[in-house]
């Protein structure tokens, strides 16, 4: 089965064709990031307008490249759900115009749901169940996926995602968006233990997390150091901020995954890139003997094959939209209500 794939949820104008759930047969990406870096950060309108540029070319583009006709199509899956309300809406009309033209089916995709599939095609061997943290620019949970289109939320942040408190953090060093890798790369050489910063923990909600605290400490040390005049150490600054991020998420998702008795932890989205973390949970798993599955850069950040890969698990459990489908801003991962 070939699904062409749309993903424009945010400033990535993705189109992928993938066929029977995990073979990527192409997988096109156009990153808006250097039109919203003046801006620090993504301006949605801006987001919107180019996605609707673009979106065409792109999907025609990964289409060919795939080596397929249009006929050759058997259904078209789009993220539908959640991210920026107007950027969604040209992935949806698009999709929708698409799948009414060559009379396929349209299969509306959760985003996180697609970080988390981005593992099965890093991953021939991975099947649920297992427990994934999901860290992106917008989405940071902990979840307990029982099957490809069964899962549940333990856990997620009560304010900022943990990408989003990157993204500002950086932004106070001085760093230009998107943060996270130069934040990282700011961090090599630091001395993690050079600042104590504040690790929120939510009472009767061990699986819960809060960023903002963090964003806050940062910008105040910042801040004090150029009122004062004194020299900062930016590099010691971005590894303890690296450490306090980790060890928010890292010992909650073991915990969650010891709770659960998986055997199996999986980090999807566009923060699994960061390397900190990936040790963190490396070291974690290995101390206490579980797998690890993390998928490889190309794929941690927004792309449409991850969206054609959980799309084709969708459509096998019976997931269909009509012309009338919408996009929405937000969406809970184990509600769906397209
Ligand atoms: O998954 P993604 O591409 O978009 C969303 O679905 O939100 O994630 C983007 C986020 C940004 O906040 C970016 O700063 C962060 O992922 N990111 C990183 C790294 N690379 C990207 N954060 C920490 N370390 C990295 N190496």
């Amino acid at each position: 089965m070939n699904i062409l794939a749309i993903e424009s949820s945010c400033d990535e104008t993705a189109a992928a064709v993938v066929r029977d759930g995990r073979q990527v047969l192409s997988n096109e990406v156009l990153s808006q990031a250097d039109m919203h870096a003046i801006y620090g950060g993504v301006v949605p309108e801006i987001a919107s307008r180019n996605h609707i540029k673009v979106i065409s070319r792109l999907a025609e583009e990964a289409v060919k490249k795939a080596g397929l006709a249009r006929s050759d199509l058997d259904a078209i899956a789009v993220t539908a759900a959640p991210g920026l309300i107007g950027a969604l809406l040209v992935g949806v009309n698009f999709a929708k115009g698409a799948a009414l033209a060559l009379g396929i089916p349209l299969i509306p995709v959760h985003h996180v749901r697609g970080h988390i599939a981005a593992n099965f095609i890093a991953f021939p061997e991975l099947e649920p169940p297992f427990v994934c943290l999901a860290i992106s620019g917008g989405n940071t949970a902990i979840v307990d996926v029982r099957d490809y289109t069964d899962m549940s939320i333990l856990g997620s942040t009560h304010d900022d995602a943990a990408g989003e408190c990157f993204d500002k953090a950086a932004r106070v060093l001085g760093l230009p968006y998107p943060g996270g890798l130069p934040l990282q790369n700011l961090a090599e050489g630091g001395d993690d233990s050079a600042f104590r910063l504040p690790h929120a923990k939510i009472d009767g909600h061990p699986f819960d997390m809060s960023f903002s605290g963090l964003k806050t400490a940062v910008v105040n040390i910042v801040h004090t150091a150029e009122q004062r005049g004194e020299e900062l150490d930016r590099a010691g600054l971005a590894a303890s901020f690296q450490r306090a991020v980790s060890d928010a998420l890292v010992p909650r998702t073991m915990d969650a995954a010891r709770e659960l008795g998986y055997d199996t932890v999986v980090v999807a989205g566009g923060v699994a890139a960061n390397k900190r973390i990936r040790a963190d949970f490396e070291a974690a798993c290995e101390r206490d003997g579980l797998r690890l599955f993390v998928p490889p850069l190309k794929l941690c950040g927004d792309n449409a094959a991850m969206i054609g890969c959980q799309g084709y698990y969708e459509y096998m459990s019976g997931a269909r939209a009509g012309q009338e489908l919408n996009a929405y801003a937000t969406m809970d991962i184990d509600r769906l209500t397209f």
